[in-house]
């Protein structure tokens, strides 16, 4: 549905704070493998020993000894490597790196760009972010009514998203690549459709693409591309859309200022095909129920003036 290759597994970490926790993951489980097989052994010992063989008392409590010793200590050694992978993954960085906001919302994301020393460059797109190989990024995250909790596992590990609390974390993406994201906290009716993309690329990539997002939206061109934004200025789109450098400036749905970049709709249940922007512009309710848009009654000759607009804001 999304990009062509797209990575979403937890244990192939991508970046420093993934591989922390992989590193965790896969202690952990090879030491309960160990454990397993040690108490399944004990027991085809005991149950292969006849009642004419008693185990004497001093063998008896040896071994619970042994074992309440061995649980003590195993514990607590996963206690402190899970304590210290903690720490390490909620380590903090430098001032200056690259700040995504990140804002759940019944069932998508809303992201920022945020540039501290210039407001004016903060450009926000929705479901896919991009970022930079090789340096770290701090994502500052949030929920505008219910929880969620943001997840994109090749990279980091789940961060809850409280409605009135703001929380933090930073990632690093090491190598290039498309890293699918998902909601990993149950939020109502469409939260399996709660997906995200994270494309990491060179810094020169990077860099060309947030310029390209902090653009305004693109002029139309062509008579039909004019009827369609004229379409969406006097329609209802405006009450909750954006399109910089229009009069539609509603933040309660997706950006759209960018929106034909993207390479999926509505939280990555839809590749953003021209099929796909009619389908869902006409009736969202059928492809992704209880979801905030309504359907639109429109013309085909409208519909298709709408879309080949909004096909033409790249
Ligand atoms: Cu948002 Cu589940």
């Amino acid at each position: 549905m999304g990009p062509a290759t797209v990575a979403q597994s937890a244990l192939d970490p991508a970046g420093p704070q993934a591989a922390q926790l992989s590193h965790l993951w896969w202690v952990m489980f090879w030491v309960c493998t160990a454990v397993f097989l040690v108490v399944m052994a004990s027991v085809a010992t005991a149950v292969r020993r006849r009642p004419s063989e008693p185990t004497p008392d001093r063998v008896l409590t040896g071994s619970v000894a042994f074992g309440v010793g061995a649980t003590v200590a195993i514990l607590f050694g996963l206690l402190v490597i899970s304590f210290v992978t903690g720490r390490a993954v909620a380590s903090t960085v430098d001032a200056g790196a690259v700040t995504i906001a990140v804002t759940g919302q019944q069932w998508w994301w809303n992201v920022e760009y945020v540039d501290p020393n210039a407001p004016s460059l903060r450009v926000h797109t929705a479901n896919e972010i991009h970022i930079p190989v090789g340096r770290p990024v701090v994502f500052n995250l949030a929920s505008r009514d219910v929880i969620h909790s943001f997840w994109v596992p090749n990279l980091h590990g789940k961060r809850d998203l409280i409605p009135g609390y703001q929380t933090s974390f930073w990632l690093q993406a090491d190598r290039p690549g498309v890293y699918r994201g998902q909601c990993a906290e149950f939020c109502g009716h469409q939260h399996a459709w709660m997906a995200l993309y994270v494309t990491a690329e060179s810094d020169a990539e990077f860099k060309g693409w947030l310029a390209a997002q902090r653009r305004p939206a693109v002029e139309p061109s062509s008579d039909i591309t004019r009827q369609g934004r004229d379409l969406f200025l006097k329609s209802t789109c405006t009450q909750c859309h954006t399109v910089r450098g229009t009069i539609a400036g509603a933040v309660s749905g997706p950006d759209l200022t960018h929106v034909a970049s993207r390479g999926s709709l509505a939280a990555g249940i839809l590749s953003n095909t021209r099929g796909h922007i009619e389908r869902w512009v006409r009736d969202p309710q059928q492809v992704k129920p209880g979801n905030r848009m309504p359907p639109n009654a429109m013309s085909d000759d409208e519909l298709g003036a709408l879309s080949t607009y909004l096909e033409s804001l790249k």
